[in-house]
């Protein structure tokens, strides 16, 4: 069968018979009742035609086309009939170029693959604190001052203390590159949306224009990553100041769609302000959220007037929705479902299916990503429109969009590496209709091909087709297996565990770990051989009893649910990411585990991840309990108040407990609460991490 992505409607092999495509050509016609972008292909030994109901249907056509040979052996694929048509109008990928930025030459290379993969957006990340990447004619220093930051963060944000390169970064595009990336997209039918940020993310511009800002202080080009509280102040001069910058982005951008940020924009500046509490005061608003509102309005007032609508983050909801206004919804679906059942026109891009620039694999050898956990699978299970949405309101969803922010991308080398083999998978997405039969491992077929083929152009897209997908679960002899998901056909496993060596079979789907020890899986078939999966396991008092939590962990990272606290495998040191660490939003860890029989337990430990720059917290204490045979009811043994301490990763507490005949432990963690100002996600629920609670 030959590989394509996105799958079509319809594929139907007429018969086994392999044809040159190459050798026809196709006789087309366009089809006025057809959808739009929508078309149809037959190839025969009889002939070869395309019907399509417009240009964009034709243009598709023959991606497939182009698709089919590029995956076939040498340029003969099967006789077929395929039907095809996009679920969704709106299929976008976006690129940050104000953390690092890219040559004009593989930003083409990157609308290529999008044109490949049948996307019809490209949103373009042009600004932010960390640099100005447009060429304003009328304001030199977005260009001189902006366009440059003195020095960039080494490492991760969470490290500390943090340290820096020394070294001056940057670079902008100028009007006849913008111009050239614009008509490179348009001859795919690919539309570009500029992207300028305000209020916030706005501290390259403050650094240039120092006047916009709210206080007379001295600003410079961020060097690190991160929201800060440096934002335009609402003056007439700023919206000037916007306003002209708008005039030359639409000079340049055929676009109907001008994005203007409007995400994570602390209010901390405009608290402050004399101006801006008046502002807030003469316009009769709320408060600083109104005042976002007022800001967001206007500009949607000025942009209409020129023709063009905007598209803001989900934070334009704050205060009141712009009239006109498009939403994308990144916080997760909530923003999303907020606009669309208000009559506004959404495209979602929640971070949990859409943030490319999240780990994609949880194997120790993945290169440095910003944190969380978005595998490919995932990405491609993902539907975007939510399920609690009603079905009037579903017109309201124009599509998805893929994200890719590049505080962690240094070079285009990665971007293809974080970037398209989820796009691939996203791209299946926003095409296929409800069809239930396209599984991901018929989807993960079809990209095994599809890697081969970008490997050979020499391409650096992911390929962790063999990489090993596993689950833990508990069999019914109460023992703890290593289950094995959406595996390739064709493929062995090699074992090594504390028992020796074995082969598993294509048919053998689990294998039990019983034993304190290192486990690796390593799968491989006749083409090549996967990354090894590395699982340690430390057997201990509780490890696979029963156990209940009183909270519920986020849907974004819940593991294998309550049995990743006692599955015997910690959750990496380095990283959240994966299914041993459980994430709370906003709720304690509380956590019940009945032993299945008494026995003397001596201590308990219980481990918290600490990241404040990804509003990840360590609990503000611990208590722990215990039930014995002769105390019948919980008591408490522990109260333990944990230091906050920014230098660690791991908060590690081992609690010294030593009871004979223990039937029962309750381990309670209290979440950190709200985030304080002037630290990264102030004014939020901070995140609790737990892992393993081990007994001991
Ligand atoms: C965003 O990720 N700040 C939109």
């Amino acid at each position: 069968m030959p590989s394509l992505i996105p799958m079509p409607l319809t594929y139907e092999k007429l018969s086994n018979e392999l044809v040159e495509i190459e050798k026809y050509t196709a006789l087309t016609s366009f089809a006025e009742d057809m959808l739009s972008e929508s078309y149809q292909i037959t190839l025969s030994k009889n002939g070869f035609s395309i019907i399509a109901a417009d240009s964009m249907g034709l243009f598709y056509a023959r991606q497939t086309i182009k698709q089919l040979i590029d995956n076939s052996d040498n340029g003969k694929v099967p006789e077929l009939k395929i039907e095809d048509q996009p679920r969704f109008q709106y299929r976008g990928m976006h690129l940050d170029v104000a953390r690092h930025l890219f040559d004009v030459a593989d930003v083409k290379k990157y609308i290529d693959m999008l044109a490949y993969y049948k996307f019809n957006f490209f949103h373009w990340h042009l600004t932010d604190d960390q640099g100005w990447r447009i060429e304003i004619k009328k304001y030199p220093k977005l260009q001189s001052v902006a366009a440059y930051r003195d020095s960039t963060l080494i490492g991760h944000y969470s490290d500390s203390p943090h340290q820096f390169d020394g070294e001056k970064y940057g670079g902008y595009y100028t009007h006849k590159e913008v111009k050239e990336v614009v008509d490179h997209a348009a001859a795919y039918g690919i539309e570009v949306i500029p992207e300028i940020e305000m209020p916030g993310h706005s501290l390259a511009a403050l650094a240039a224009y120092p006047e916009l800002g709210c206080e007379s202080i001295e600003y410079y080009t961020a060097t690190k990553w991160g929201v800060f509280p440096e934002i335009y102040c609402p003056t007439e001069s700023t919206f000037l100041f916007l306003e002209n910058v708008i005039d030359e982005v639409i000079s340049l951008f055929p676009s109907d769609y001008i994005h203007i940020g409007g995400d994570e924009a602390p209010k901390d500046a405009w608290k402050k302000s004399k101006f801006c509490q008046d502002v807030i005061r003469k316009e009769g608003l709320n408060d600083e959220h109104g005042l976002q509102s007022y800001f967001i309005t206007r500009m949607e007032k000025y942009i209409n007037s020129k023709g063009k609508q905007i598209i803001g983050w989900d934070e334009i909801l704050e205060g009141g929705l712009a009239e006109n206004a498009t939403v994308m919804s990144w916080r997760g679906i909530e923003g999303g479902i907020e606009a669309a059942e208000s009559g506004h026109d959404v495209i979602m891009t929640p971070t949990s299916h859409c943030y490319f620039d999240y780990y994609q694999s949880v194997n120790e050898s993945e290169p440095l990503a910003i944190g969380g956990y978005l595998p490919l699978d995932k990405v491609y299970a993902w539907s975007p429109i939510p399920d609690e949405l009603e079905t009037q309101y579903h017109q309201y969803i124009l599509g998805g969009q893929g994200n890719v922010w590049t505080e962690y991308i240094h070079t285009f080398d990665q971007v293809e590496y974080m970037a398209y083999s989820r796009m691939m998978a996203l791209s299946e997405v926003l095409w296929r209709g409800k069809d239930k039969s396209l599984t991901y491992v018929n989807f993960l077929d079809r990209y095994k091909d599809h890697a081969a083929y970008w490997e050979s152009k020499g391409v650096n897209i992911a390929n962790h087709t063999l990489d090993l997908k596993y689950i833990i679960e508990k069999g019914e002899s109460g023992k703890l297996n290593v289950v094995f998901q959406d595996r390739l056909s064709n493929t062995d496993i090699a074992v090594r565990s504390p028992k020796g060596k074995r082969l598993l079979s294509a048919g053998e789907v689990s294998y039990e770990i019983d034993d304190t020890g290192r486990y690796t899986f390593m799968a491989s078939n006749e083409e090549r051989v996967g990354r090894p999966s590395i699982v340690d396991v430390e057997k201990h008092n509780a490890m696979a009893c029963d156990i209940t939590l009183e909270y519920q962990p986020s849907k974004t990272y819940e593991g294998y649910g309550a049995l990743s606290l006692v599955n015997g495998i910690s959750g990496s040191k380095e990283k959240y990411s994966g299914d041993e660490w459980l994430g709370f939003s906003g709720v304690p860890m509380d956590a019940t585990l009945n032993l299945d029989t008494a026995i003397a337990i001596n201590t308990i430990e219980v481990s918290a991840f600490n990241s404040p720059g990804q509003w990840i917290y360590p609990p503000k204490y611990v208590d722990v309990w215990v039930k014995t045979l002769s105390s019948k009811e919980f008591q408490k043994i522990i109260v333990e108040e944990l230091l906050d301490d920014e230098t660690h990763k791991l908060h590690s507490r081992e609690f010294v407990i030593d009871q004979n005949d223990v039937i029962a432990i309750r381990v309670f963690a209290q979440d950190y609460g709200v985030i304080e100002e002037g630290r990264q996600g102030a004014g939020n629920r901070a995140w609790l991490f737990i892992d393993e609670i081990v007994v001991r």
